[in-house]
């Protein structure tokens, strides 16, 4: 068993080790956060999709034609899909393992996040991870971001090594939520692995889980916080970030907005708001739990109430590095429809 995987904290405990983001020792999903397929369910779930793959051929909406494989879905997973979007986990993430049981004809990992071409391999993979998604809302992207693909390319770029986008590697991608500026960032998002990479460890931070003074978590319950777009967006210059808090929501199980690199006191002379920012990144670091994906794994995390990042990794641009399909969804179907009930935003 890959020691990255195996369960350890036990359900209803917080993972508080004192494990540092950078130090490669994580604290991993509980036992109930992780659920397996077995070979005849992941050859099933696999077959459909590789068949579907004709339908969208055939020039039919990608979302429809995943629509029409829920229905093959194993019931324990709709069953942790419903649990996980409705009580959410001790985590507030969920891993489903064996979602691709063929991979072989895997092409080699693009050296960019847009492709123009998709094999049928990748396709079928574009649309389990697009099936999986529909449990939880309505997939959408940005038209900001990476050209508007609905299924996002997460591969090593040459030139974007050092970014804090899904193209680095040689940087850790710091703690964030997934395009923090804006309230219509997703409530959940996936990732599926189509190739792994040794090391490359993904790391999870649910916000119920921090261990903050009651003064730090009252400074981040209040809005002294702005959070500008990050260079993974094609915006201008002149967006005018929110001002926001960073904790909201019941004490016991809070949502978070948070980013590292892109956040900041909205005021530059507000220190209490500085060193609470400080203090929060201590306890994340703290309270994270960290997993190396490997191929047909879907993580699944919910954007508001859990922060992420990875660790370092070493590309090797050969065609074997690290490929993962990103969706995002949007939990409520009338928030979506209010801005603008399109799959591609703003
Ligand atoms: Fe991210």
């Amino acid at each position: 068993m890959n020691p990255n995987m195996a369960p350890r904290a036990s359900s209803g405990e917080c993972a508080a080790s004192g494990v540092k983001f950078f130090a490669g020792a994580f604290d991993r999903l509980a036992h109930d956060e992780v659920v397996t397929l077995s070979e005849r369910e992941a050859a099933q779930v696999w077959a459909s999709a590789l068949q579907a793959v004709a339908a969208r051929h055939a020039g039919n909406d990608p979302v429809e034609v995943a629509a029409g494989l829920i229905s093959g879905l194993p019931s324990r997973v709709t069953v942790a899909l419903h649990r996980f979007r409705t009580v959410g986990t001790m985590h507030n993430a969920l891993l489903l393992r064996g979602m691709c049981a063929d991979l072989t004809d895997l092409p080699v990992t693009p050296a960019t996040s847009t492709p123009a071409d998709a094999l049928p391999v990748v396709e079928a993979a574009a649309l389990v991870l697009l099936t999986i998604s529909l449990a939880l809302g309505e997939p959408f992207t940005f038209r900001s971001l990476y050209e508007g693909q609905l299924v996002q390319h997460v591969t090593p770029v040459p030139g974007r090594e050092n970014t804090q986008t899904g193209g680095s590697s040689m940087a850790a991608l710091q703690w964030h939520v997934e395009d923090a500026f804006t309230d219509d960032r997703c409530d959940h998002f996936g990732l599926l692995c189509l190739r792994g990479h040794p090391g490359a460890v993904t790391v999870l931070a649910p916000a119920r889980c921090l261990d903050l003074s009651d003064d730090v978590v009252a400074i981040l319950r209040q809005a002294r916080f702005t959070i500008h777009p990050d260079t993974a967006h094609d915006l201008p210059d002149h967006t005018e970030p929110m001002v926001i808090p960073v904790l909201t929501g019941p004490a016991a199980d809070p949502e978070i907005c948070f980013d590292a690199i892109y956040q900041h006191p909205a005021d530059p002379s507000d220190h209490h708001a500085a060193a609470a920012l400080k203090a929060l990144r201590a306890a994340l670091d703290r309270a994270a739990i960290g997993l190396e994906l490997q191929p047909g794994d879907v993580l699944l995390a919910d954007n508001r109430r859990t922060v992420h990042g990875r660790t370092v990794f070493h590309p090797r641009y050969d065609g074997t590095d690290r490929w993962l399909l990103r969706t995002m969804t949007c939990a409520s179907i009338r928030a979506h429809r209010r801005r603008g009930a399109i799959r591609a935003l703003n």
